[in-house]
């Protein structure tokens, strides 16, 4: 076939060349072997060596492979109900399904390969069949991976470890193992051999997931795909496999905080309103019993709370994040103004209505404005948290730990409707605030949310003020 291109490629570093190599000349470790580069052929050649029916099955698919199954088939398979005392598995919608695809995203560094280690061990332990979890790593030795596993006290031998980054070897080599669940470590260092350009990029990442997906489909096997988010915020693995998988979650952590949320984004299988709430410790991460102390630990009782803070959420793309407003009004001559996290122009107003409108002698204050841990605000929904933190700071009145502010405010001091108010009421719930203040217009359909919270509807900023000072 004249369409079939020969080069030459490292089994390790994954460097191509059009001639061969005793030893890799880029990397000087692995050794150059032929590879061929047309999109999905089959080579005989190579498919004799590799058991052709064992692992080319999962690259396409068959037709009949996949039997539709009744919802109450897929519910009734969910395992494992209790990872993380509740919090991953309600993440995953109840538990593992078996034959699901999960795409676990998140910037390198914050626990995803501490996460899927310690998941798998959980269900090894679990596994009383004696099926094995199979744990892939394309980005660390199997050593290292050990290592870590030592570190959180995991001592289950039903746990396999394999490093490797050829999708049909790691088929191949994972097949007789029957595993009970699959962890590829991360989509970005695996590549299939058909398809042409090195691992990580976009047709790759396609296929891998692709072929993963009806390997996961065939085998009923439960297979996790790691994927890291690149700088840009463009997830440029992971936002491009968002549509192939079953479920995708993202973990997301501060920088200097060792607490990490698991948000699911999508979810064939449950609802997408779940936030897990885990520490990172030592040993590896732990639940979070009550996760409204991780925003709490500071003033959780009522002599510690400060005047100035106020607890307000924005949503970005289709996550919502709580956040804490700090101000402080100081009374001087000149009026500055030091603004951190809030569009200036926002603030401004904001200001000027509270002066306006709610009547507080703000002018002659220097105002400090800060959004905690450094998040920029770019939202009119946090408005209403930016007033109560001034206004508290101003009347040197703290206001109470449980309660919370989702608005938009007009020129007029009115409180206005925002988009999404009932993720975001969600949000503050799952987050353990029992009050939430929203404008009087929403109040009435947010009183209809299957939700412990008290919602006090307030129709301007006066009233918002006189109800929680
Ligand atoms: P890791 O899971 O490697 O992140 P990712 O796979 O998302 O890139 O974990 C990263 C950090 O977690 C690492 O900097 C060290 C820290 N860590 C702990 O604090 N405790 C632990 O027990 C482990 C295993 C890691
Ligand atoms: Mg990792």
């Amino acid at each position: 076939n004249s369409k079939v291109k020969v080069a030459y490629g490292c089994d390790n570093c994954d460097s191509e060349f059009s001639q061969w190599w005793g030893r890799c000349p880029k990397c000087g470790v692995g050794s150059v072997s032929e590879r061929e580069h047309d999109m999905l052929k089959v080579n005989p050649k190579r498919g004799a060596e590799v058991s052709e029916a064992a692992v080319r099955t999962w690259l396409r698919q068959k037709p009949g492979s996949v039997i539709p199954k009744t919802l109450a088939d897929v519910n009734m398979g969910r395992e494992h109900s209790g990872l993380f005392g509740m919090e991953v598995s309600r993440v995953l919608g109840g538990g593992i399904v078996p034959g699901s695809l999960v795409l676990v995203g998140g910037d390198p560094g914050v626990g995803k390969s501490t996460l899927l280690l310690q998941i798998s061990a959980n269900v090894a332990e679990g596994s009383d069949s004696g099926e094995p979890v199979v744990y892939v790593s394309g980005e660390e030795s199997i050593e290292q991976i050990a290592n870590r596993a030592d570190r959180m006290h995991i001592t289950t031998d039903n746990l396999y470890l394999y490093s490797s980054t050829d999708i049909e070897d790691i088929f191949e080599k994972i097949q007789p193992l029957k595993p009970k669940a699959l962890i590829i470590d991360s989509i970005q260092t695996v590549y299939l051999r058909e398809v042409t350009g090195s691992a990580g990029n976009v047709s790759q990442v396609r296929e891998c997931t692709s072929a993963l997906l009806r390997f996961a489909k065939d085998t009923n096997i439960p297979v996790f795909l790691i994927g890291h988010v690149t700088k840009s915020g463009d997830i440029a693995g992971p936002r491009l496999l968002e549509h192939i998988v079953d479920v995708v979650l993202y973990m997301e952590g501060e920088r200097y905080s060792s607490f990490r949320l698991l948000r699911s984004v999508k979810n064939r299988f449950g609802s997408t309103d779940e936030l897990g709430v885990l520490e990172m410790s030592g040993m590896g991460l732990q639940a979070v019993a009550n996760p409204s102390e991780m925003f709490l630990t500071d003033h959780n009782t009522e002599s510690d709370i400060l005047a100035g803070l106020a607890i307000g959420v924005m949503v970005e793309g289709s996550r919502a994040f709580v956040i804490e407003v700090q101000a402080l009004c100081v009374a001087s001559k000149s009026s500055g103004r030091h603004i951190n996290g809030v569009h200036v122009s926002r603030a401004d107003l904001i200001i000027a209505v509270l002066v306006k409108q709610a009547g507080l002698k703000l002018q002659d204050n220097t105002i400090f404005l800060n959004v905690v841990s450094g998040i920029s605000l770019s939202e009119p929904a946090g408005d209403l948290a930016v007033a109560a933190a001034i206004s508290s700071s101003f009347l040197e009145c703290p206001l109470p730990n449980d309660i919370t502010f989702i608005g938009e405010i007009g020129l007029g001091g009115e409180l206005r409707m925002v988009p999404r108010m009932d993720k975001r009421v969600m949000a503050v719930a799952q987050l353990g605030y029992k009050r939430c203040v929203v404008p009087k217009s929403a109040e009435k359909l947010m009183k209809t949310l299957d939700i412990e919270m008290t919602i006090l509807g307030c129709k301007n900023l006066k009233d918002m003020i006189y109800t929680v000072f």
